[in-house]
């Protein structure tokens, strides 16, 4: 297949693809990489349910072309949780009674995390900005804004653990 040679990285793993020059990062990741987390709900850039990032800006994965990945860092929902252990996000989520369905929850949770990975602090209204982008016609809101704002918390716990276990080892 002639097409375009990439070289990146995704969720920490270096991957490589060939695929047409015109092909989403969307359709690359679904259908050439097996990560099908990222859903298309519009593919026009209104819902959120693609949601990724690069270099840890979030991006609609439906309007980003694959060969724009080259040399990029991308995340994906499926690179939330780690060693088998579901992200605090993904945690609080299932406390809160925040999922909603499978096409909707994925952006939630990598847009989410992209708040909190810049604003570990975020305030009710900042979760709400941030959560802005990613449309559900069937949730209120509310509990996903709490589950975000518990999150927040856990990990400024983690954090702070953290902080002390090293400053004990020097
Ligand atoms: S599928 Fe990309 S924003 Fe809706
Ligand atoms: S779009 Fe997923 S539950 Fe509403």
């Amino acid at each position: 297949m002639s097409g375009v040679h990439v070289s990146t990285t995704v969720n920490g793993d270096a991957v490589e693809f060939v695929c047409p020059a015109g092909e989403t990062l969307l359709d690359v990741l679904r259908d050439r990489l097996g990560l099908t987390g990222a859903k298309e709900g519009c593919g026009t850039g209104d819902c959120g349910a693609c949601s990724v990032t690069i270099d840890g800006q979030l991006v609609c994965s439906c309007l980003v072309l694959g060969a724009e990945a080259q040399g990029r860092e991308i995340g994906t929902v499926e690179g939330l949780a780690r060693d088998g252990e579901l992200h605090p996000l993904q945690e609080q989520f299932i406390s809160h009674a925040a999922l909603q369905c499978g096409i909707c929850t994925p952006g939630f949770l990598v847009a989410s995390k992209a708040l909190l990975d810049n604003n570990p602090n975020p305030s009710e209204e900042e979760i709400r900005y941030a959560l802005a982008g990613n449309l559900c016609r069937c949730t209120g809101y509310d509990k996903i804004v709490r589950a975000v704002g518990a999150a927040a918390k856990d990990l400024a716990r983690e954090a702070k653990k953290t902080k002390a276990k090293t400053k004990k080892r020097k």
